[in-house]
């Protein structure tokens, strides 16, 4: 797969089967992130790989209603990171963006090895670093849920997100999004 076709194929699915997620596994994710530019080479960004039964059950209390889902995972990706291990100039804080351009990176890798890669935001931050122990300063930027894509939709899921499973939401047309030279008025809609 090249990464046209992973960035195509990449989608938010919500029904997932178990898959069983091996070390080898969890060594391409986190190369896919390990290997991402950064500010000044920073590296802000850190992981917990959620794997065991368990933990698993036990995550399922962080979620909010909507993201019942996330009961199926096979694996959880907690992505998080403190301000203060990247650059900070002036207004701009890259931690941010820097462990966005990581997960990025591991969700396409992911998608290229046949896994489905949900990030969310709905989930209780304090009750899920507790869980996995991370350090209260620590900002729980995300959860990625990982499985395999079940073809059989998810009962708990509204109808909304059923349809979503079928059709990938609709984006902003390309000349909302970027214009070429100057700035466009478009790009404020
Ligand atoms: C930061 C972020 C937070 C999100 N939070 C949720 C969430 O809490 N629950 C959910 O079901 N999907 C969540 N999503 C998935 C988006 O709804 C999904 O990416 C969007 O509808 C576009 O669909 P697609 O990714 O399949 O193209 C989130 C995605 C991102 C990047």
């Amino acid at each position: 797969m090249d990464v046209k076709e992973a960035i195509e194929k990449r989608r938010a699915y919500r029904s997932f089967e178990p898959i069983e997620i091996t070390d080898e596994m969890l060594k391409e994710l986190g190369t896919a992130a390990q290997l991402t530019a950064s500010c000044f080479n920073n590296q802000p960004w850190r992981f917990v790989f959620v794997r065991s039964k368990e933990q698993l059950l036990k995550m399922r209390e962080v979620f909010s209603k909507g993201n019942s889902w996330a009961y199926e995972d096979s694996l959880i990706i907690a992505v998080f990171g403190k301000k203060e291990k990247d650059c900070n100039i002036q207004e701009r804080e890259y931690y941010l963006f820097d462990i966005g351009m990581a997960a990025s990176a591991m969700i396409l890798r992911a998608t290229e090895m046949g896994l489905v890669a949900h990030p969310i935001a709905g989930y209780s931050p304090e009750k899920a670093k507790e869980i996995l122990g991370i350090p209260a300063d620590n900002m729980l930027i995300t959860l990625i849920n990982v499985g395999k894509k079940s073809d059989k939709i998810n009962p708990v899921l509204n109808e909304k997100q059923a349809e979503q499973e079928k059709e990938r939401p609709p984006r902003r047309k390309l000349g909302e999004i970027y214009s070429i030279d100057t700035f466009s008025a478009e790009l404020d809609k």
